[in-house]
């Protein structure tokens, strides 16, 4: 998908996100409480801050709630909800965090953090993040396990919903190479013409998102299988990671500087 832009999905998708059925079973409860267990005392940013389903519940408790998001129409549904026009949000690509200031908690949840198309953006992320979290601050990512036995030789066609009068299917190609998926979810109506909700990503494994942190000078600080704190394992199907940042020491273990070689010592014949 050429076409594809940080705006994309959301521009496509307002109008029904709320109302998607993957959307409204998510547990939002457990999540709220899950990151306001985790907040501390500064302010909270969410990458990706959509229509407000985390964050205007989470400010509602009390904390200084700021977003990033690339898509205008995603935040104009936020802004339409009670409290949503209370939360600071700036525009853009949220790989880049263009946002002033320290947090105590930055979080990307729902596989948002997987929309940046390359592992080099994601790294950078990671990296930019590390710069804006204060010293106790903790970073958390919430992402699928990916599932590879899903792609019949790289693609996938599934139903989401069906009823008499309406069908959401998706139509997915995946790339192993890239690591990516492109899929179109459709939605036809009776009588009316299909639409089309596009989104692509770039997934990782857990284990390359713990190097991602390394590199930016963060380390694991816990893994869950749920927003509930389940256990993560072999069955987990998504991980909610927190990062924190790692003791100077273990950030990025420079080489020890071999001493310099003496000349030899010329004997005399
Ligand atoms: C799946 S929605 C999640 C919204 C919200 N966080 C939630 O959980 O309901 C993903 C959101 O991230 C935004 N988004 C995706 N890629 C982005 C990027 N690279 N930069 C900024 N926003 C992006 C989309 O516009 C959309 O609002």
């Amino acid at each position: 998908m050429t076409d594809y832009e940080p705006s994309t999905y959301g521009d496509k998708v307002a109008d029904i996100y709320d109302a998607l059925p993957y959307v409204a079973a998510r547990p939002t409860e457990a999540t709220v409480e899950f990151l306001a267990s985790i907040a501390g005392k500064r302010r909270v940013l969410e990458l990706g801050i959509g229509t407000g389903r985390i964050a205007i519940p989470l400010a509602a408790k009390g904390f200084k709630l700021c977003g990033l998001d690339a898509s205008q129409k995603m935040v104009a549904k936020m802004r339409e909800k009670p409290g949503g026009d209370a939360i600071q949000v700036e525009f853009g690509n949220f790989g880049e965090v263009k946002i002033g200031g320290k947090f105590s908690l930055i979080y990307v949840v729902f596989n948002t953090f997987f929309s940046l198309p390359t592992q080099d953006e994601q790294v950078r992320c990671f990296q930019r993040i590390a710069r804006h979290l204060s010293d106790d601050g903790v970073f958390a990512i919430e992402g699928f396990v990916p599932d590879l036995g899903r792609y019949d030789r790289g693609q996938r066609v599934g139903a989401i919903n069906v009823s008499a009068e309406r069908v959401l299917f998706e139509v997915t190609q995946h790339d192993i190479s890239a690591q990516c998926i492109r899929s179109v979810q459709v939605e036809v109506r009776d009588g009316e013409t299909a639409h089309l909700y596009p989104v692509q990503l770039r997934y990782a494994l857990p284990t390359e998102l713990d190097l991602m942190a390394r590199l930016a000078g963060m380390r694991l600080r816990a893994r869950y299988g749920g927003w509930n704190r389940e256990p993560f394992n072999l069955a987990s199907q998504l991980h909610v990671s927190i990062y924190e940042l790692a003791p100077k020491a273990l950030a990025a273990p420079r080489p020890k500087k071999r001493p310099a070689k003496r000349p030899a010592r010329r004997r005399r014949a």
